[in-house]
């Protein structure tokens, strides 16, 4: 088969791998020339495929990325996986997902599988997806979704073993993607509508947040009693049936789960029902970075202004190096309008909004606060560079815990 993969991010490049592996042709199409240049060149920007990885797809002949929609003139199958993120409103922006649906109805010159892999609220392949491809296409294109459930970072579960819901428009979409997604995924399993699917895993998502807006609850009730969060969800978790452990933080970061479940919400609202968890989940889980600093405060005679801090972490969780959403940022700049002067260490990032990681240097600083811990981090040099230092992960022996 010659596959297009609109997008070449997170989803889309381990994608374009796993199905040139499988055999077929890709085209890894993305508008980010930058992006495409250096895929092509061999170098990846995402931490699940290595440089290696990508040369492999690359030597096999069977992987080229490109910015050119000629390219994508004769492809059998396309996959959506463009961003969809909130708008300042916090609402859906389904502004790439409508990019990628009009430049595939303008440039497929054959008529094709069509397959959404971003997320998005139920009724976005039947009602947005279809009718702009279909605008803009004099061919019948068949139309189908695949949910992505990749977990970046996760050396576990896969796009192999990570069983994968589908469901097409038509039967026939129906039956040409369970042909395609088995020559590289080993259990797929059939919904009866693409908004059953869409649904399911806007709920997968929705889960993670209000379980972990549950924690972060969790760990201000535990602060306030004087006791370690962590170390209750520890005692909880030794129960071997009925209990699930997540993990308290200061707030949810990445593409998903702060992002998803107000998709859900969104679409709740426009056929009149209440989203009352999710609202309630974000409103937690938005509050974390404010409830770390007043417990700074407490902690730090009250007042930040002038006080040398330093954050551990940008990225939005261990060992990645994407930002999206994390809250590390809203941490930042909430302690610089206390008047702190911040700095921030994350060795997976050379710059961020022109600053640079900082250095670590013994008693460097008043207050260290982490965040997270990424592997290349390294904790003696934290561990002295600050005499207060505040651990949101439960992992740092020896810190005040939050
Ligand atoms: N990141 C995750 O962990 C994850 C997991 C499961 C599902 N998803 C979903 O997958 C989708 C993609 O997320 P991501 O994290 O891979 O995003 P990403 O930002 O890493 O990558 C998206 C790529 O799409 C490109 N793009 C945007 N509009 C385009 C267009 N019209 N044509 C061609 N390229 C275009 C961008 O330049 C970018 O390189 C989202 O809907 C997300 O919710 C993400």
């Amino acid at each position: 088969m010659r596959v297009a993969i609109i997008g070449q991010g997170y989803v889309g490049l381990p994608l374009s791998m796993a199905i040139s592996a499988a055999g077929h042709e890709v085209i890894g199409f993305d508008l980010n020339t930058e992006v495409v240049t250096s895929l092509n060149n061999g170098e990846s920007h995402v931490e699940d495929i290595s440089d290696n990885d990508l040369s492999i797809g690359i030597s096999s002949g069977r992987y080229l990325a490109s910015s050119d929609p000629k390219k994508l003139e004769d492809v059998d199958i396309a996959i959506i996986a463009v961003p969809t993120p909130l708008s300042e409103d916090r609402l859906p922006d389904l502004t790439f997902v409508e990019s990628a649906s009009e430049i595939l109805g303008k440039h497929l010159n054959k008529a094709a599988l069509i397959i959404n892999e971003s997320t998005s609220y139920p009724g976005t392949l039947r009602t947005v997806i279809a009718p702009i491809v279909q605008r803009n296409s004099k061919l019948d294109h068949l139309f189908a979704i695949s949910p992505e459930r990749v977990d970046p970072g996760n050396a576990k579960w896969g796009i192999r073993n990570t069983p994968r819901l589908f469901a097409g428009m038509t039967p026939e979409a129906g039956r040409r993607t369970e042909e395609f997604y088995s020559s590289f995924c080993d259990e797929i399993i059939e919904v009866s509508s693409p908004e059953v699917a869409e649904s399911a895993k806007l709920f997968e998502n929705t889960f993670r947040q209000v379980n972990i807006a549950l924690v972060n609850e969790l760990s201000l009730i535990c602060n306030k009693l004087g006791i370690s969060a962590h170390e209750v969800l520890e005692a909880a978790s030794s129960k071997p049936y009925g209990f699930m452990k997540f993990t308290p933080g200061i707030g949810v970061g990445g593409h998903c789960i702060p992002v998803d479940p107000t998709y859900l919400a969104f679409a709740a609202k426009k056929v009149g029902a209440e989203a009352r968890f999710i609202e309630m989940a974000n409103e937690v889980n938005l509050s974390m970075p404010r409830e770390l600093i007043k417990r700074i405060k407490q902690d730090n005679g009250d007042k930040l202004n002038g006080k040398k801090i330093v954050v551990y972490g940008i990225a939005y969780k261990p060992n990645i190096s994407d930002y999206r959403e994390s809250p590390s940022l809203a941490l930042i700049s909430l302690l610089r309008e206390e008047g702190a002067l911040v700095s921030w260490h994350d060795p997976l990032f050379q710059n961020w909004d022109g600053e640079e990681s900082c250095a670590l240097g013994p008693d460097m600083y008043e207050i260290g606060v982490v965040a997270i811990i990424h592997d290349a981090m390294k904790v003696n040099d934290m561990k002295s560079a600050s005499k207060y230092l505040i651990d949101c992960t439960g992992k740092l022996h020896g810190a005040v815990n939050f």
